[in-house]
Formats: C-alpha cells, structure tokens, sequence
C-alpha cells in the first residue's frame, strides 16, 4: 500500500509539473486564452498542428510543422472563391470549400477532390456534410476497440482533443480524435462513425487521416517492393493528380507499405521538412496524396476503399484504425527517430518491449522440412558452444508436414519425426542453455489436412468459386467467431505443452476469391476488414495469456511488416532475402519508420540461397546485427575457423546489443546512392556507438575515405576501440572516421566508440 502510495503521489506530482511547464502546454493553452474563434493548436515539443471551426461549421486545416506559440491562428483562414466553375459553399458568394485546406473532407458538397469518408444513405445518395458539434480535451488516450494503437503508460504522455462533426440531415456523427504525444513528437488520429438514425448506412470509405497543405513543392517517399526485395524507399516529386499507393492483397502487403513521407525537394537524412503517414494497421490501405488545379497537396491514409464497405446499423459505430502524423524539420533521421521512439515505447508492448532480445538460431535454411529430432539437437548443441541464447524450430514439426502441400491446421505434434515428445525435446534443448522456440501458420488451412477434412467452408471462399491455392494452401475465415476460437485453443495447447519461450507466427499467402459462407450479402465486402478484428482478437488472447513468450511476426518475411503487427509481436522478420547486400537496402527502407530491434536479421550460409552470392561471414554478420541478430544456417557444417568466428561475432554482439537494439540510428551512407553504406547505432546517452560500413563491390584506383559520424557530442573526446585512436566528438562528424582500403567485393568494417 505504502508503495502503492509513494508511486500515487510521485505521479500527481509528474503530472502537475507536465502541466505546470510551458513548454509541453498543447491544449491547455487553448483552454486559458479562450480565442474568438474555435482554433485548436495542438502542440508537442516541436511541432503544431492546427485546425479551426469555420463560423459555417466546417472544419478547416490550418497548419502542420514547426511548433507555432500562438492559438490565434485563425488569420491563417482565407475564405478563398475565386475559382471558375466552383460552386459557392453554401452560397455564400466566392466562397468555395474546394479552395481551402480541410481536415476531413467529403465529396460532393462543393468540395470535388478525393474524399476522407463517403457514406451511402438509406435513399442511395452518397451526400454527406458534416460540421461541428461540440469537442472535448481530456488528458491520456481511448484505447481503439479491438484495434492496435500507440498506448500512454499514464496520463503525463498528452492529450487528446475529439471533435464531433455532425451530419444533421442524416443524422450521422463522426469524432475525429488527435492524440498529441507531447515528449514524443507525434501525433495521433483516428476516425469513428457514429449511426444515430433509423436507418442502416453503408460506410464506403473512411480514412483515418487527411491533411491538406497548400502547396506541392515536396517530394513523395514510399516503401515499395516485392517478396524478397521489401520497402526498397521510392522518392518522386509530386505531380499533378492522384499518386496513391495501396494494398488489396489481404495483408499489408510486400508491395507497398502502409507509410508515406512529403519531404521538402532539399530535405536529406539530416536536414529539411519531412511529413510522415503511418497507418496502424495490417490489412488493405490507401495511402493516396492529390495534387489538385491549385497545386494544393491532400494527403490521405487509411482502410482501402476498394473492394470496401461497411453496414452500420442504427445506434452502431464504426472505428478506423489510427494514423500516426509525423512531422521534422530535421530531415528524414528525424523523422525516424520520432517514429523509432515512440514505437518502441508506446506502440510495442510486452515483456520484451524494453528487454534485450535473444541472438536465435533457426533451422529453416539449415534444414527446410528435412530434419529429426537428432538433427535438431545436434544445430542446438553447436550454437549453444558458440554463445547463441535460443533455438527456433521452424515449419515442418507437426501433422504430416515434411514439404509445404499439407497439415496446416493441424497443429500436433509429428512425434515420429522429433523423435519424442514437444515437451521433451524443448527441455532437451533448455539443458543445453538454449531456449526454445516454435513456428506456427495458424492463419491457414491446407486442403490436405484433417481440420479441412472436418470443416471445409472454414477457409476463406465464395460459393461455387474455384478455391485458388497459393503455396497449396487456403487462409482460414477469421471474420468467424468460431473460426478463430479453434485457432486460440489449438494454439494455447501446444503452447502449454512445453516450455515455449519464443513464436514465430507466420503467413504465408495474399487473400483470393474473398468472401465468408457466415455473413449475409450486404456484408460481404466486410470480409477483409473483419479479417484483420478476428486476428487481432487472436493475437491480443495469446499474447495476453502468455506474457513471457517473445512473438516475432512474418509474412513470408516481411509481408505484413506494419505497426499493426508490432503491437502485438515486437518484432517482424524483415525479408526471406538473408544476402547481406540484399539486406542493405530492405533494412534501410524498413528504419524509416521502423526501429531496428523490430527487424528479425539473420546470418545465412553461403552462397546465399537467395541470389546465390557469395558473401564473408563478416559481413553478413555485420549487416544482421543492424536488427535483432540471429542465424539461420547448419552450424554443424561450418569449419572450426568459422565456427570461432561466429563465437566472437556473439560475444561483441551481446557487448553492444544494448546500443544497438536501444539506441539511435543515424543512417551515414544511403546503399541507393551509390556503391556504399553505412549506419551508427548510438546510445541515448551518447556515450557508445557502434559503427558499420559496407561497400558491396571493390573499386579499382580509388582513394580511401572518410565517414561522417553524426549525433556525437562535439566536445567529448571518444576512443575508437579497435584501433585505440582518440578523437574530439567534433572531428569524427566534421573530418570523419577513416575508413581505409577494402580489397574485394562485399567488405565491411565495424567500429566501436566510446566516450572517454
Ligand atoms: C516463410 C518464412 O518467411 C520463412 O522464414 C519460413 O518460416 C517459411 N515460411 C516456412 O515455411
């Protein structure tokens, strides 16, 4: 109690000075100086957003960037008209919404460019128009009902503002919430509808973020790629018309990401505005900017209309999933390290959220389906010589799965083939020193298997359709209740059944012929959607029920590699492409938004049964420890000298995996670029850094350089450790750390600082 107590008033007093210091003010100011108009300057330590209530109701956009002191903003607000062949809003003569920056827009009433929601009435009609009603300010944050979000440990982290727009003709409300993560940087939304009247609707799109901002001097950044080859980072200049980028692949997608920057044309990793979208969310998105006739930008981002539509039924709310909004006048490192912070700590979340992850050992590419219990052991014995600290048993343990045609959905144990029980064979493993973990595919369902035997309309399927295999396998209909309560029992009983410290939970396949036997016509397009509510239900049991394990998500790598994902799992294996060259620019995509402790990374065998290159060991390590660090190849073929090798790669691992997984990430070499990367992983304190250059292809008649460092304390003297040379903070950003000469194709050089 007494503890209890101290906690209590320890936190009365945080809160009051967060609310006492100026500086974090963001609402409250609102509160105080009560400006004529309703203008909300949402502010975090150095950004604003603002947005006014037109005294016609409409909400308008006023500002996104720098942190701005003053709430009277509303000057900002222009009733521009002058637009031939725009129509007046609400005929106020030269007055044309169209003109303006909005914060949420519809289509149709006046305002003719993408829509953030579109809404089929009970007439047919599509019309909509929403003002203001009322808002309030609390501090602390709503969780998202059965939906990922970031998340406030308490009260102190912010504020929200939600504000009621109301359709009064339809009688139709929606609340649009911000969430300001003041010490973050950051800020939230979200989009909820709300049925107040008879009638059903059929929501048709609702975005969960729009931001218009009045000019299109900017560049487009996205994550774009394929299987193998994930969120390589595309960068255009905008142009006139739509841009948009999306998923309707059922999963986030290997394609595309959830995510969009707009970076000034000059913005690079150190300097310049950067504007970035994230949407929280693991299913079909859009991520779409217009520039329209007046070289105006709206940004958008949220669910995918396409292929989209949702039944609200009298007195129902619909909830869109949340949009993080994050701003920079610090260029793309920037950027990064807002999304970096408040990811690790207030999207992830778990025991292992703050604790150093395991260096792994999986046996996939060591083995694939061709293994026993012997062999198991025996990769097992190895690395636990070698200082690795868990083993992953991967695809192939259970029903009669030794290729990839069959037993998804039956998750037993193949005793035959390990050679003894689960149970026994995890322990086995423990003794070792190792600990143990499984992979699981629970969303599937292979036609050649007992669970399809017994429930053949349980896969996702449209009547009298053909049912198209990917992989030969189906992916089970989790927008059924009963469909995801087997899935939560059939896991919970493996899980129990041994000591279990790690999952990795697959997913193999994009959605086809999508359709559910359990819902009725009008919900069909609902599919998808619910989809992602029934997996998200899943996760949140099994992860709840079994707090100690660490859950990596994978979706044939990095198919569904989104804050969605995080949520649950704090990390995501990154790509099944494991070269090391490869790997350079999949995890620089991936560390725009994503911190690099959520990135699986795995040392391969060579050559690389990807590209097939041919790599040195050190490299590939070099490249891996960029994310949580493991191997994935069969140890028990590697030679002494390489074996020795991989036991010192551990050993500095362990030594810097702190920095590495907790620090910040300064990216120094762009691999687009040209033939060089580079990264430093830096402690929050400044006082360590760990430094990796890779240069993919030796150069002929070249001279040797330097590497800028960036972050460090420019007065404090640092040792670089490997070659016990001492250098002011200063000189190694200004002059830089030699880099040397490298002879030969795909070379690294790794670096240890220390401030002394
Ligand atoms: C795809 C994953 O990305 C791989 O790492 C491996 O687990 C296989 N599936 C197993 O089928």
């Amino acid at each position: 109690d007494k503890i209890e107590n101290i906690k209590d008033e320890k936190l009365n007093e945080q809160i009051q000075t967060v609310k006492n210091s100026n500086n974090i003010i963001s609402f409250e100011a609102l509160r105080r100086k009560k400006p004529n108009k309703k203008v909300f300057n949402i502010k975090s330590k150095n950004t604003s957003y603002a947005l006014m209530v037109a005294d016609t109701g409409h909400l308008i956009h006023l500002y996104w960037g720098r942190k701005l002191e003053s709430n009277k903003l509303d000057y900002i607000f222009k009733k521009y008209g002058k637009g031939s062949f725009l129509a007046d809003t609400d005929n106020i003569d030269n007055f044309s919404i169209e003109l303006n920056t909005v914060e949420y827009p519809t289509y149709g009433h006046t305002d003719l460019r993408s829509p953030a929601i579109e809404i089929k009435l009970a007439n047919g009609t599509t019309l909509t128009d929403f003002r203001y009603e009322n808002h309030s300010i609390f501090r602390g944050k709503k969780e998202l009902r059965g939906l990922p979000a970031t998340y406030m440990e308490n009260d102190i982290d912010g504020e929200t503002l939600e504000i009621t727009l109301v359709d009064k003709l339809a009688e139709l409300r929606i609340v649009l919430s911000y969430t300001v993560f003041e010490e973050y940087d950051a800020i939230t939304r979200s989009c909820r509808v709300i049925n107040n009247s008879n009638n059903n609707v059929e929501i048709l799109r609702v975005l969960s973020a729009n931001v218009d901002f009045n000019s299109n001097e900017f560049d487009l950044i996205q994550l774009s790629g394929a299987w193998a080859r994930e969120r390589h980072m595309v960068r255009t200049p905008l142009r006139s018309g739509n841009q948009l980028i999306e998923s309707r692949r059922g999963a986030s997608s290997h394609a595309q990401n959830p995510f969009i920057a707009l970076a000034s044309h000059d913005a690079n990793e150190e300097y310049g505005d950067v504007y970035g979208l994230n949407l929280i969310y693991s299913g079909n998105f859009l991520a779409n900017v217009e520039v329209d006739m007046y070289n105006n930008s709206r940004a958008q981002i949220g669910i995918n209309p396409f292929d989209f539509s949702w039944l609200l039924e009298p007195n129902e709310e619909f909830q869109a999933p949340e949009a993080v909004l994050v701003y920079s006048s610090n260029g793309l490192t920037g950027m990064s390290h807002i999304f970096h912070d408040l990811y690790r700590k207030r999207l992830c979340r778990g025991v292992y959220r703050d604790k150093e992850r395991p260096i792994l050992i999986n046996n996939w590419e060591a083995t694939y389906f061709n293994f026993n219990g012997e062999k198991i052991k025996s990769i097992a014995k190895d690395a636990a010589d070698l200082g690795i600290e868990l083993f992953v048993l991967d695809d192939g343990w259970f029903g009669t799965r030794d290729n990839d045609d069959s037993s998804l959905g039956d998750w037993f144990v193949n005793e035959e083939k390990i050679q003894g029980t689960l149970n026994d064979l995890a322990k086995d493993i423990n003794e070792m020193g190792l600990k143990f973990g499984l992979w699981f595919e629970p969303e599937m369902i292979s036609p050649k298997s007992k669970l399809y035997e017994e429930h053949p309309d349980w896969c996702i399927h449209v009547p009298g359709r053909t049912r198209n295999q990917a992989r030969k396998q189906l992916i089970l209909d989790l927008s059924r209740e009963e469909v995801c309560d087997a899935i939560i029992k059939m896991l919970k009983d493996v899980l129990k059944s041994a000591p279990i410290s790690y999952v990795k939970w697959d997913m193999n396949r994009n959605m086809t012929e999508i359709g559910s036997s359990n819902l009725p016509r009008e919900r069909q397009k609902e599919v998808a959607h619910r989809y992602m509510l029934g997996l998200y239900r899943i996760m949140e049991t099994i992860t709840s029920e079994f707090p100690e394990i660490l859950f990596e998500s994978c979706s044939g790598g990095g198919g569904r590699f989104d804050g969605g994902m995080l949520y649950y799992m704090p990390q995501t294996w990154a790509s099944d492409d494991t070269d090391a060259i490869e790997r350079l620019k999949i995890q620089y995509g991936t560390s725009l938004v994503y911190p690099t402790v959520t990135m699986g990374s795995h040392v391969s065998e060579v050559p690389n049964h990807q590209v097939g290159r041919i790599t040195p060991l050190s490299t590939r390590a070099a490249v891996a420890m960029e994310g949580s660090f493991g191997y994935e190849l069969d140890i028990n073929k590697m030679t002494s000298e390489e074996k020795e090798e991989v036991k010192k790669q551990v050993e500095f691992y362990k030594e810097i995996r702190q920095i590495c997984q907790f620090g910040d990430l300064y990216r120094l070499k762009n691999t687009f670029d040209g033939n060089d990367a580079a990264w430093m992983h830096l402690s929050k304190d400044k006082s360590k850094g760990v430094i990796t250059y890779v240069k993919p292809y030796g150069e002929v008649n070249v001279l040797p350089k330097r590497l800028k460092l960036r972050g460090l304390e420019k007065e404090a003297i640092y040792k670089v450790v490997e070659t016990n040379e001492v250098y002011g903070g200063d000189e190694l950003m200004y002059v830089g750390l030699y880099i040397g000469e490298l002879l030969g194709d795909y070379q690294s050089r790794v670096w240890t600082i220390e401030k002394i």
